[in-house]
């Protein structure tokens, strides 16, 4: 179960990976009970925006204990996270959400499937699944050449690239490379923008694959309390006894049979 602390963390680096892409690790206490899939609230220090941003949780440094972040400049928030530099104090709301059930794809075949702004969570999930000795097949889709953490994740597994406009890799999405390379796989868990995620749950209904997949829609409160962030389900919730889910909290990550998106 994920606390939901308000904790100070400090940046240690930050750079840009491709056009408004930063990548930013923070050194924190949060990164203990970090899991895949998982995410923080990083609050903007502008406190005309008091509510923290969602970033997913990219990858874990024990040792260092540090959260790696890879964000893109959206709006004001995240604008404001791309000017912090080394040594710049943070605050993070976390950890938050449920993680990826690694536990359940231990020795299946697993697909990873990363669209756009929704790679970087695959890559700490292919380092914890790869741990576990699982057979990891990673399908990033992009818009363009302009790729991020093409080599962290061949670290950890087969990566297939797809590009919309085809100059890197497939021209397509993550779904016209499981076609074309005929690639199987027992499980798949996903992140990227709906539109992907709805291909992915019929894919995977066709298929009779189970898929987990992660809604990072818009939220507010990130803890449960605003209902803000709400997507229907199949079953009713057995507290509310109504067919919803709090994304925040109950997700991110839902088994795909169980959202209607
Ligand atoms: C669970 C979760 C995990 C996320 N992980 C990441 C991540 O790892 N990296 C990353 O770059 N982004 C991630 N996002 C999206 C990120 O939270 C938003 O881009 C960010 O909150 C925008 O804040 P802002 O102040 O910069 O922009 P705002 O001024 O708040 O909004 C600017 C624009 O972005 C749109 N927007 C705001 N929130 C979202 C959202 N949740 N999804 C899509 N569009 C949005 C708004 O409609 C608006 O057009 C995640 C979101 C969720 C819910
Ligand atoms: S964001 Fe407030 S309940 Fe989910």
């Amino acid at each position: 179960m994920s606390g939901k602390k308000k904790e100070k963390g400090v940046v240690l680096s930050q750079k840009m990976i491709a056009p408004d892409i930063y990548d930013m690790w923070i050194s924190t206490s949060l990164a203990m009970e970090a899991l895949p899939g998982q995410f923080v609230g990083v609050y903007p220090h502008n406190e005309s925006k008091l509510l923290p941003r969602p970033i997913s949780i990219c990858e874990v440094d024990d040792k260092k204990n540090a959260l790696r972040l890879v964000y893109r400049i959206a709006g004001e928030g995240t604008k404001e996270f791309a000017s912090w530099q080394p040594g710049q104090e943070v605050f993070l709301l976390g950890v938050l959400g449920n993680g990826f059930p690694v536990k359940e794809a231990e020795g299946k075949k697993v697909v990873l499937m990363g669209g756009g702004i929704g790679i970087p969570p695959m890559l700490q999930l292919a380092k914890a699944l790869s741990k576990a000795e699982t057979n990891v097949t990673i399908v990033s889709g992009y818009r363009d050449a302009q790729l991020f953490l093409k080599e962290d994740l061949e670290r950890y597994g087969k990566l297939y690239i797809a590009t919309e406009d085809g100059s890197v890799g497939t021209k397509g999405n993550v779904l016209t490379v499981m076609e074309k390379e005929q690639i199987k796989a027992d499980v798949i868990m996903a992140c990227g923008p709906m539109p992907m995620l709805r291909a992915i749950k019929n894919y995977a209904e066709e298929h009779e694959i189970i898929a987990y997949i992660s809604l990072e829609e818009r939220m507010a409160c990130g803890v449960g309390a605003c209902l803000g962030c709400v997507c229907k389900t199949t079953h009713k919730d057995t507290h509310s006894h109504v067919n919803n889910a709090r994304i925040c909290t109950d997700g991110p990550v839902f088994d795909a049979r169980e959202v209607e998106i």
